[in-house]
Formats: structure tokens, sequence, C-alpha cells
């Protein structure tokens, strides 16, 4: 590194040079905080009287030293080989075990050392160099003041160099020797930006000197020694264009060094002003560190001086770390308790006290346990989990108050659930114990419900369920919503725990589930209401106000996953990505990982009904990666049925039976996810060709819903499930039965369960009757958006298209049906299913269309071509399309003309895909305009 931004004060020290050879003495003192170029400003001098053929004696103090009579003397005459004449004469003198500081001897000694460096100077002009005169020894500091009275007609030059220092040594020293005529201070100061700049030109080039310049600066305040330290460390980061300061371990040992290399006072306020921070006012670290007020304040300006500290305070967090680093722990821990009393008796922020008990490791002062409780409160407000969680257990360690150990454990729990549920199973039991002592509050008692529920312990949440509703009357609103709220949410996956609590007498459970009395508004609609008695605007609504007036994070996620499946059940599903989206993007910039895990989960069941076998797949690895299988306590049969389903639909078999190694808890048997696992697992089987087994899951599915009054297709379509096993074993009028049983099921309605209920019932028809059949459920899955089921429908037609002898629809529907299946990778599944011969691969669904003629048909012709060819009247077509009849007829016509037909019989479903993918599928015209529902999963992602 090159000496920068000090040619000014070396003219100086030079024209004093000058000045005294010509025989006339000077004394100068250079002074400047730690680590601005004393020395090397010393060493420059030095190597200019050499030059110019001077004679130079140095010497540098030091504290160890400052007791040594004639220390620095003896340094100064030892510098260079003198005259053995010399050195005998004053050899006693400056022999530090002869040398004395009592009276008439001292004062002999400076005088033969004065009379010795008058005489050497006779010859040659004589500069005297003292580094650190600030520990200099009194022998020598009186030698020096002698000299300097004697200097007028010597060649003498002494420059003598200091660091400011709280308590000077020798206040008297300094006071005589500014007091003389030939005297000149010089005063040293950080290096300007541009003296920085300079600096970075020796690492790099001029112009990005220039960039990092000013980033440099602020960093090191123009800190000579800071400033070379980074250097050393962006040499250690190896080559970089980063425009930014690169901060490493040399800057915070050198940190360390300035502040060392000092008076101890000035790294004891070091220590304080890093522990206090932001709360560090002069007053506060004297009362820290039983100091004065003016003394600290000193101390401050020097630090800020020598540009270590702006404003009062580090210019970098790594020096203030580094600071704090360099207590040892006791030290530390103490210096942290007093931090905590002092801030406390000031009445600062809870957040800032409760940092410095939690270092301290606590502090027997009866206010501190309130004090980390409400630090907590304050950090989870702030989303920062692992400190409240930090302070909740030391104020939990420090309390011997059963109540309040209950509520302090309760919010432990609070914080805890959000990054990683399994965490609170350890306090199920306490806080069990806590509510039947009756030192829960019924808040609590509402958290330990979902947690004993998350965890199965189904008895115990029976228990505490009991003791809300008894309590129902002391709940507060957003409490006695929650407990309303959840209801519906109990009965729905915990049936066995609690069917029928709060049915209407004589109501079928399953129909009565959790009606609220409406006192809150943003309380969840009943889920299979929506399913039994169709969707209103209304409950809409509601699911949609349910998720938009809360910081859902902050509540349980019952009444949210309650809303967002009212609106996945009620075929809304762009609303509730929408709500997903939302969601995920607060849980992702709070860091509630538990959040981002069951969003992530009912994305992928979305995506899942939405046939998106990939998207539903990358959404349940998202869940299952978010939290692990012990995380998910029962729950984990949904992203395992999600992730199994999608791995089936994607004929990845292997890794979907890999699934079944994940050990399920036992408390999962006793509810909902249970009968879903067991589905999705029966699938598997079927999928394997373990038929036996498929049934025995399928069975047990529809003998739990029937039990637990959750007879509902929508949610669990076990008798579909079954038929699938019946057509495979042969026995299609087993199939027809149990599709025909769930075709009339009430909420069996909708187009997807319709759909799906039709194709399979379209495939245990007799041949000939199937065509029509599957066609219906064709356009319903096509409808319902469920792209996985729809490129089923088609196999199926394209099947039974086959088996009337239809050879060319049935390979034009197979290669609309292999096309739809290539976008969710479910082209395995279905290229199985095709009769063989049919089955276009996924070269044949690239290759040109064999008839020709079809791909000469514009979109509107192919749109309203297809649409003819599923059935549907010219006014039908003309209302799905949004265009005139007439404007059909001529759309008609020429498609006739160009396909050489007669009738729309003849068309049948041979007509090509168009390259969105849609053709085939382009029944509503939204659907035309945008094919499928586009994820936008960034908010998850983000996450
Ligand atoms: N003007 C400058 N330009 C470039 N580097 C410098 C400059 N001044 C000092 N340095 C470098 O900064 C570091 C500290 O300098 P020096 O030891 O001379 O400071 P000091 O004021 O004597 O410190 P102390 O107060 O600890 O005695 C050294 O590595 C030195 O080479
Ligand atoms: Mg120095």
């Amino acid at each position: 590194m090159g000496f920068v931004e000090r040619s000014r004060e070396l003219d100086i020290l030079r024209d004093l040079y000058a000045v005294c050879a010509t025989g006339r003495g000077r004394v100068a003192l250079i002074s400047g905080p730690g680590a601005t170029g004393k020395t090397e400003l010393l060493r420059a001098v030095a190597d200019h009287v050499d030059t110019a053929g001077g004679l130079v004696l140095s010497a540098a103090c030091s504290r160890a030293e400052r007791m040594l009579p004639a220390a620095a003397m003896g340094q100064l005459f030892n510098s260079v080989p003198l005259p053995t004449e010399v050195m005998r004469r004053i050899g006693a003198f400056i022999d530090l075990g002869a040398a004395t500081t009592e009276g008439d001897a001292d004062i002999r000694a400076v005088h033969v050392m004065c009379v010795e460096l008058l005489d050497i100077a006779r010859e040659r002009p004589l500069v005297l160099l003292v580094d650190d005169v600030e520990f200099a020894d009194e022998t020598t500091l009186r030698t020096l003041l002698y000299l300097q009275r004697r200097l007028t007609a010597a060649q003498i030059l002494v420059v003598l160099a200091e660091s400011p220092q709280p308590q000077p040594f020798n206040p008297e020293f300094r006071a005589e020797l500014t007091r003389q005529a030939c005297f000149c201070n010089i005063q040293l100061s950080p290096l300007s930006e541009a003296g920085v700049a300079e600096v970075l030109r020796g690492w790099t080039d001029d112009e990005t000197a220039l960039v990092l310049a000013p980033a440099y600066h602020r960093i090191s305040g123009g800190n000579p020694l800071l400033l070379h330290a980074l250097g050393e460390d962006r040499r250690a980061a190896g080559p970089t264009d980063a425009t930014e300061a690169i901060v490493g371990d040399q800057f915070r040992q050198a940190v360390l060094a300035c502040l060392r290399r000092w008076d101890p006072a000035i790294l004891e306020t070091a220590h304080g002003l890093a522990l206090l921070d932001d709360f560090a006012t002069p007053t506060l670290l004297a009362r820290l560190l039983d100091s004065r007020p003016a003394r600290v304040q000193w101390v401050l300006n020097a630090l800020t001086m020598s540009g270590l500290l702006d404003s009062g305070r580090f210019r970098h967090p790594a020096a203030r770390a580094a600071v704090l680093h360099d207590l040892d722990p006791d030290a530390l821990s103490k210096m942290h308790a007093r931090a905590a009393e002092l801030l406390h008796s000031e009445g600062a922020p809870a957040p800032a006290i409760g940092g410095h008990l939690l270092a301290a490791g606590g502090l027997a002062e009866p206010w501190a346990i309130a004090l980390l409780q409400d630090a907590a409160t304050h950090a989870l407000a702030e989303d920062r989990v692992d400190d409240a969680v930090e302070s909740l257990k030391l104020a939990h360690e420090m309390c011997h108050d059963a109540p309040r150990r209950a509520a302090l454990t309760a919010m432990l729990a609070d914080c805890q659930w959000r990054v990683s549920p399994a965490a609170v199973s350890q306090h199920l039991q306490s806080q069990r114990n806590a509510l039947r002592a009756g030192h829960l509050s019924e808040r609590h008692a509402a958290g330990l419900l979902r947690y004993q529920l998350w965890h199965g312990h189904l008895e115990d949440a029976q228990e505490t369920l009991r003791h809300l509703r008894e309590a129902r009357h002391q709940l507060d609103a957003t409490t006695a919503a929650e407990v309303d709220g959840c209801a519906d949410w109990l009965r729905l996956y915990f049936p066995v725990a609690f069917a029928g609590r709060g049915a209407a007498p004589g109501a079928t459970p399953a129909l009565t589930l959790a009606r609220t009395d409406g006192s809150f508004g943003w309380v969840t609609p009943s889920l299979t209401a929506v399913l039994t008695e169709g969707v209103t605007d209304e409950v809409i609504a509601r699911a949609e106000q349910a998720l938009g007036s809360h910081m859902l994070v902050d509540v349980g996620p019952e009444s949210a996953l309650c809303a967002l499946q009212t609106l996945v059940y009620a075929g809304r599903t762009d609303q509730a990505v929408h709500w997903c989206d939302v969601l995920g993007a607060e849980a992702g910039s709070r860091g509630a990982n538990t959040w981002h895990a069951i969003l992530s989960d009912v994305r992928s069941h979305i995506a899942l009904r939405q046939g998106d076998l990939p998207l539903g797949e990358r959404f349940a690895h998202e869940a299952l990666d978010a939290m692990s299988p012990h995380n998910w306590g029962v729950a984990i049969g949904s992203p395992l049925s999600n992730m199994l389903l999608a791995k089936i639909g994607m004929d990845k078999l292997d890794e979907a039976k890999a699934l079944l190694r994940y050990v399920i808890p036992d408390a999962m048997r006793d509810t909902w996810f249970w009968p879903l696992y067991l589905r999705a697992r029966g699938h598997l089987h079927l999928a394997g060709g373990r038929v036996h087994a498929a049934l025995a899951d399928f069975e047990t599915c529809g003998q739990l819903a029937t039990e637990w009054g959750m007879d509902l297709p929508t949610l669990l379509p076990w008798r579909g499930d079954l038929a699938q096993v019946y057509l495979r074993s042969g026995r299609p009028d087993m199939a027809r039965k149990i599709v025909t049983e769930q075709l009339s099921r009430p909420d069996a309605q909708n187009a997807r369960t319709r759909g799906i209920s039709l194709r399979l019932l379209g495939s245990a028809l007799d041949v000939k009757q199937r065509v029509n059949t599957l066609r219906q459920a064709a356009n319903l899955l096509q409808e319902s958006g469920d792209r996985f089921q729809l490129a089923l429908a088609l196999t199926a037609l394209s099947r039974a298209h086959y088996g009337r002898g239809e050879f060319n629809t049935s390979r034009v529907v197979a290669r609309s049906a292999t096309q739809l299946a290539k976008d969710i990778q479910a082209q395995a599944l279905c290229r199985r299913l095709l009769p063989s011969g049919e089955a276009a691969g996924d070269d044949e669904a690239d290759a040109p269309p064999e008839h020709e003629e079809m791909s000469r048909l514009s979109d509107a012709e192919q749109r309203v071509a297809t649409l003819a060819a599923l059935g549907h009247t010219n006014r039908e077509i003309g209302k799905k399309l949004y265009i005139t009849v007439s404007t059909v007829e001529q759309h008609l016509t020429r498609v006739y003309r160009k396909l050489n037909v007669r009738r729309r019989t003849e068309l049948s479903l041979g007509l090509p895909m168009d390259s969105a993918g849609a053709g085939l599928l382009a029944v509503a015209p939204s659907s035309a305009e945008r094919p499928w529902p586009q994820w936008d999963s960034a908010a998850i992602q983000a996450s």
C-alpha cells in the first residue's frame, strides 16, 4: 500500500529539517488517533533525512517500558552505531540497571545526554524520532525538554508522535513542549474518500478504484489500517467483480488491533458500545462501565476521529461483532446482565432488554419474566420465531408459578407450531394437565385442541373441546369464532372423535356440520353443506371473506383450509389458487413454514383435481420437502395420497411404491386422512394388478365413509374406485350397478364427479351403447377442467369406437387423448389403456396428421366442427362460442366441403387438435381463449 495524502505533512517536516540544518533547532509533535499513520510518517521523515545526509536516531516508546528510566534515550543512542567514546560517556546513564530517576543523579544524566546530542549535531544535522511519546519514561521526557531549551543554535530536529490518551501520563511535558517557539504540531486524520481511492489503485484499475472508493471509505472511515485489512480480505476472496466491500476476518482483526494498540479504556468503552448498540449514550455507557460520561464522550470522539465510529456507532456490523466477540463469555454475560438492568431502569423497549436477558442467561429480577414474554410477543409479531422461542424458553426456565408457566408453554407451542409442529408434541401432556388444573386460558386451550388433533391425541382433544364448549360464554370473539369455525373441520377430519357433536337431533351428521350462528362474519361455510346443497354466491363470498379478513398466519389453519376447500369443491379453483398464492406469499414472507407446507399440499390437491399431474406431484413434493413427515402429524395422509395419485397417473409406479414405506401414525386411522390414503394406495394396487388388495382398500374406504356419515363421492368416490376393480376383474354388471349408485348420490351432480362416473359407466356398458355415454363423460370432464380424467375418458371412447369397428375415429380420438395425456405426462398410462394399434405414441402425436384435409380447417371451423361432432346443435354451438347460428352454419358448410362429408353425423370425432390443445376440448369459449388455467406458483416458491 502506498503512502497517500500525507504530502502536506511531509512537506512541513522537510521544511523543519531544512531550517534545523541552518542551525535553528526545531521540535514537531505529530498527533493523531490510532492507526492514522504516525509511525509511517516518522519513517518517511527518516528516509528523507537519510537521503539529505542527516543523522537519524529513533526510538519507539511503549506502555510496558514507561517506568524504565531513560528507556527511550537508550533506544535513541543505540539506534545507530555511534563512536565508542560517546557510548562510553553516556553508557552509565542509559544502562537500564544503573539508570535512576532519583534527584541529582537524574539531572546529571539528562545534562550529559543532552551535551552528547548537541555535540553530535555539530558535525551534521541530527534528527531524533520518538514514536508513541505518550509512553516515554520520565528521564527521556526531561531530556527532551532540556534539549528543546537549547535548540536555538543547534542543528537538531526532534519529531515526536503521540496518540491522544483519555488520561495523559505526562500533561506537564506536553504543556512545556508546546510553550516553546520552536514547537510545531502536525495533526493527522483518516484518509478522505479520494485518499481511499488512491490506496485502492494499488489493488485494482483506476476505474474500479473510483467505483469502490465510497463503499470502502464508508466502512473504514479512511483509517489506513482498516483499509489495508479490507484489501487483504478482498485479495483472499479471489478475483471478483463485487462493487461492494468484502468484509472478512482481516477486517475484524484489524478493528481489534486498532483498539488494542490504544488505551485499555478505549477498548473497554468499545465493548460497552458494541453491547448497548443503538441504546449507547455516554450516560448509559458510563453507568455500564462505572465511568464518567465526559470520559466516555472523549473516547467516543477519539474513536470517531480514528474512523472506527460514525455518529457514535460502529461503521460496520462486523466491527461491532468483532468487538463483542473479544470479550470472554463470562465477562460478556455479566455485561449483558448489567445492560438489561440499566435498560430496564431507563424504560427501554422489551425487545432490546430481552436480547440482553437472553445473552445473560436470565436474571433473578421479578420483572424479567414478564419482559421476556413481552419480547417474545414482539419477536413473533416481527416473525422472528427463533427469538420468540428462545425468550419463552428462558422465561419458562425462570418461572416457578404454575399458571404462568402454562401460559408461557402455550405461547411457546404457538411459536413452534409455525415452523415445526413436531416440536409442539413435547408440551401436550403438560398442557393437558394445565387444562385440568384450570391453569390454561380459553385462548390457549383452543391452541391446545389444534395441537392435540394434529398429533392424533384424539381423546385428549375431545376433553379440550368439551372444556371449550362449557366455557363458551367466557370465550373472546376470536376464540369463539375459531372454535365454531373448526366444528366442520373436526367432523370431516376427525369423525371418530367428533362425529355427531353439535348435530341437530335426527339429522344425518354429514349434512349438519358446523352450522355457525353467523355471529362472526368470517366463519367459513360448511363444506359438506356446500357439496350437498349446492353452491350459492353467498357461500363463495363467505369463504372469500374468511380468507381475506385475517392475517391467517397468526391463527390456526382450519378456517382457511375449510374456506379453500369450499372454493375447490365449488369448482372455483381459480379463486382457490389465488388465495393459496395470497396466503403463500404471506406465509413465505413471514417464515411460516408449516403454512407453506399446508398450502403446497392444497395446491397439489387442486392441481390433481385439474388433472395436472406434474404440478400435483411438484406441489406434493414441495409440501413434503417443506416439512418432514413427523412434522405432519396425522395430516401426513394428505400430501402422501396426493403424491401417490400423481405418480400413479404418471405411471411412476416404483416411485409411488416407495412412498408406502413412509411410517403412518397409528392415530391417522381414526381420521379422514386414512381413507384418503387408502384410496390412493388402492389405486397403486390396481395399477400394479393387485386387484384383491385394491378391492380391500376401496371397500374399507366405502365402509369408513358410510360409518362416519361422510358418504360423499365428491370427497371420496369409493364406488367409482370399486367399479374400476370390477371392470378390471371382468364384472361389468357389478361396476354398472355401483356407478349408477354413485351417480344418484346428492353431491355427485357436479361436472367432474358426474363425468368420472359416466366414464366408468360407459366402460361398463355394452359396446354398442358406450359411445354416447363416454361422449357425455368427455363433455362433462372437459367442462370440469380435469385433463387427466378427460384423457382417460377419451381413451375409453377410442376403445369404444374401435370396438364398433370405427377404426379411423378410434385413431383420431386416441390421438386427442394422447396429446392431452402428453401435456400432463400421463401418456404411458393412456398408451397402455388404448386399443392396440390405436395408441398414438409421442412421436406420432407430433407427426403431421394423417388426415391432411383436416389440417386445412381454420381454428374457428375446427371448434365448430368439434362441437358438432360431440352432438351439439347449431344453437348450442353458437351459444357456447358466442357466435350467431348463421355463422355456425357457414362454418359447418365449409367444414363439410373441406372434409368431404354430407352431414354432421359423419363428422364423428375425427377432428384434429389445434396446437394449443383446444379442438376437441374447446367446448366453452373461455376454454378456447384460455385453454387451461396457468399456475402462478411464484408466491409459494418464493416462500
Ligand atoms: N497515508 C497512508 N497511506 C497509506 N497507508 C498508510 C498511510 N498511513 C498509514 N498507513 C498504513 O496504515 C497502517 C497504520 O499506520 P501506522 O502504524 O503508521 O499508524 P499509527 O498512527 O502509527 O498507529 P498507532 O496509533 O497504532 O501507533 C500501516 O500499515 C501503514 O502502512
Ligand atoms: Mg504508531
